[in-house]
């Protein structure tokens, strides 16, 4: 596949160069608390987002037979030059849940993969004329601007495939099941799907406050949310009940199944799995308010999107709503509430509390 020639630099919407993160998972030791703290957003992304990149790169050998202009549109969007961010959830949450090299947990790389693959997809029909209407995306032209509409549905459509198929084929077995679960659950109709039709349908209507949160928790929080509940799926080896957690907004995650990969006791896996849930219904929200926020005071060129589209779709948004300074008041709640969820897990997630700070704190 030739690359195509962006509008923007490569790497001005994404992720920098870092060092490879080789975080202990002893919880009990001040000193590795110590040195985690040290680590950067920037350097998890980087490591987390070169892991599952490498992953979805091997993925083409599957489809042999695949048309290859269809592969050429499903890699134009994925090898784009995404944060990762919700790969490196999955990643760090596995780590927070006892997961020593998250990378190397088979289940947890797939969850990260088949994450990537759904959030892509989500974008590439978020930007299509009948959506968003967006001709930039990752600092490239939009993936129906280069491949045509039809493309851009099918390789999108392929994602999703491709996502349960990377879930079922390369998970554990004993995990499979409830990461697809997972997966579906939080894509669907309760979750980013239907706050897509939620958010289309309110355009140039006035939201109220709960409405508009509800809107952003399934948009954009359900996917969120789900990267960290797979990720500690991954780790813990599961937990029956998984996905109740959507029906209602409230974690009613209580019962857990024996672990064979993790460290952390039989009896401390449900609460694990309940504060994860907690951080990333918070972290989800949050990042939402902040794609709100950027959408009004940053630019294309740092966002690799474009800019003060919202206002002129009539989408409601939390500085429309509430305004720009109790918006960003709001962002950084979401963020304190997000880290309390985390109190329990220790030194362990670290990583995750990072990533949290990022997303409140990015410019991108
Ligand atoms: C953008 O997500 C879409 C929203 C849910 C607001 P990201 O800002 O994580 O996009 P990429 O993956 O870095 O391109
Ligand atoms: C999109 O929200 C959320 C998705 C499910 C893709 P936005 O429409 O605000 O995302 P951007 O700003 O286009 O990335
Ligand atoms: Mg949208
Ligand atoms: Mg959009
Ligand atoms: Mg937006």
């Amino acid at each position: 596949m030739r690359p195509h020639t962006g509008l923007l630099a490569p790497g001005r919407c994404g992720r920098q160069r870092g060092p490879v993160i080789e975080l202990s998972d002893d919880r009990s030791s001040s000193k590795h608390s110590a040195a985690v703290g040290a680590i950067s957003a920037p350097a998890i992304l980087q490591a987390h987002g070169d892991a599952v990149t490498g992953y979805l790169k091997e993925l083409k050998t599957r489809f042999p037979d695949g048309p290859p202009r269809l592969i050429e549109a499903m890699q134009y969007s994925l090898f784009a030059g995404g944060k990762r961010l919700r790969p490196a959830l999955v990643l760090e949450t596995a780590r927070a849940c006892g997961a020593k090299d998250p990378a190397a947990n088979r289940s947890a790389l797939a969850a990260a993969a088949a994450m990537e693959l759904i959030h892509t997809f989500s974008l590439v029909h978020d930007d299509l004329p009948a959506m968003d209407d967006d001709d930039l995306r990752r600092g490239r032209p939009t993936n129906h601007k280069v491949f045509g509409e039809a493309m851009a549905i099918l390789a999108g459509d392929a994602m999703v495939t491709v996502a349960f198929q990377v879930l079922a084929t390369d998970a554990e077995p004993s995990v499979a099941s409830k990461l697809i679960a997972e997966l579906a659950t939080a894509s669907g109709p309760a979750g980013m799907i239907g706050g897509q039709v939620l958010d289309i349908d309110g355009e140039n209507q006035t939201l109220s406050l709960p409405d508009l949160k509800r809107v952003h928790r399934m948009k954009t929080g359900a996917l969120l949310t789900a990267s960290c509940r797979m990720g500690a799926i991954a780790a813990l080896g599961g937990s029956d009940g998984v996905v109740e957690w959507l029906s209602d907004g409230v974690s009613r995650s209580t019962a857990a199944s024996h672990s064979t990969t993790s460290s952390l006791h039989h009896s401390n896996t449900s609460s694990a799995l309940a504060a994860v849930t907690e951080f990333g219904r918070h972290l989800g929200l949050a990042f939402q308010i902040v794609d709100d926020v950027l959408d009004v005071t940053s630019t294309p060129e740092q966002l690799g999107k474009a800019t003060n589209k919202d206002a002129g779709k009539g989408k409601n948004t939390y500085p429309g709503l509430l305004g720009m300074d109790a918006s960003v008041q709001e962002a950084k709640r979401q963020l304190t509430a997000a880290l309390d969820a985390l109190r329990e897990l220790g030194p362990a997630a670290d990583g995750l509390r990072a990533l949290a700070r990022f997303v409140v704190e990015r410019k991108h």
